[in-house]
């Protein structure tokens, strides 16, 4: 049976210049590098400038990814940011990127499902290229989350970097079997009932301030193990792919625990596992483009790879996305 398939054309990322490593932040901080390595793998993190933007990292990296598409801006119709870290609390960042892209007038909104916010924002994607209402559709992921951080706070402060990174999308035939290349199925999660592990204590309707990342490290872990294996194993169900066939698994960066801990469920050896997270820390919602950036980069993943992607966040949100590039 033929399907639409939302194609992956190209694909960018963006790192602000500055580099903190765990020794700085163990100068302000009770921390050190030995802890945080063990306790996650993170070496070090990106941090945006001051004069910088969610919206400027995102246009760099849309810019690169719409170069590796051989595309213009002149050609969007669509633009989802995923970000928990928008440049203003309205209009939405993706507005700000249309803006500054110079791209013509189209649909253009963010998604805010925190870390997973990628996979959410490539759902939604793919209904507007499955549906004939995209011919080219920039996903997004961007955040500047080190100015979410509270510097007092060791057990969070050490995670998170600056980042973005971008797909273009462009609807292909298909087949509607596994060996067709594009998005094959997505599985998306949210347990509200969750949402005191992780928040943010602030907020337009409540405080009127940005306010801080809150955390309870250890349950959050525990939930990012057992609850995104159920996650791809749905959205590989769906595919009718099964976990032996997955070249690579490109997961939210978070903790390097995690993902041994989630590949291991999986039966998923370490060696099929893009790992970013030493270098990038966690970027929440720029996580698996960057991950995905950096291995197609270095020539590990090219046309064709099958591709499990996964992420959990603040929500608690979760999801995973099969798809052949
Ligand atoms: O994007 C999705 C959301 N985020 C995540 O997925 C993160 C999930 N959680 C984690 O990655 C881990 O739980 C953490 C990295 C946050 C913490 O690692 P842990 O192995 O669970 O450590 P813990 O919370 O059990 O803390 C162990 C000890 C504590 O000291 P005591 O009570 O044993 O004396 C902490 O106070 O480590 C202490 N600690 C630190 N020590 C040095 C916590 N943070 C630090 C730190 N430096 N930065």
């Amino acid at each position: 049976m033929s399907a639409t398939r939302s194609l992956v054309t190209g694909v960018g990322g963006y790192l602000p210049a500055e580099i903190v490593t765990n020794d700085d932040l163990a100068q302000t901080v009770d921390t050190s590098d030995a802890w945080i390595q063990e306790r996650t793998g993170i070496r070090q993190r990106r941090r945006a400038a001051k004069d910088e933007a969610t919206s400027d990292l995102a246009v760099e990296a849309a810019r690169r990814a719409l170069a590796a598409a051989g595309r213009t801006p002149a050609d969007l119709d669509l633009i989802i940011v995923a970000t928990t870290t928008p440049d203003l609390t309205f209009p939405a960042t993706a507005a700000i990127v249309q803006r500054k892209l110079g791209a013509p007038v189209g649909v253009a909104f963010d998604v805010q499902a925190v870390c997973s916010g990628f996979v959410y924002a490539l759902a939604v994607a793919d209904g507007f290229v499955a549906r004939g209402q995209s011919r080219c559709a920039l996903v997004i992921g961007a955040e500047i989350m080190t100015r979410l951080l509270d510097y007092q706070d060791r057990t969070t402060c050490v995670l998170f970097g600056d980042g973005a990174g971008a797909f273009v999308l462009e609807p292909g035939a298909g087949q509607g079997t596994k060996a067709d290349r594009g998005l094959l199925a997505t599985a998306l999660r949210c347990d509200g009932t969750k949402q005191d592990l992780l928040y943010v204590d602030g907020g337009p309707s409540t405080s009127g301030a940005v306010g801080h990342l809150r955390m309870a490290g250890q349950q959050v872990f525990r939930h990012a193990v057992v609850n995104i294996a159920e996650a791809v194993r749905a959205a590989a169900d769906a595919a009718g792919v099964d976990m032996a066939e997955v070249d690579w698994f490109i997961p939210h960066q978070a903790n390097q625990r995690i993902l041994q801990g989630v590949a291991h469920r999986l039966g998923i050896e370490e060696s099929r596992v893009v790992s970013t997270v030493a270098e990038h820390a966690n970027t929440s919602a720029a996580s698996i483009p960057l991950a995905l950036d950096a291995a197609m980069a270095d020539g590990r993943i090219g046309p064709g790879a099958l591709l499990i992607l996964e992420a959990m966040g603040g929500g608690l949100t979760w999801g995973a996305a099969t798809l052949r590039l």
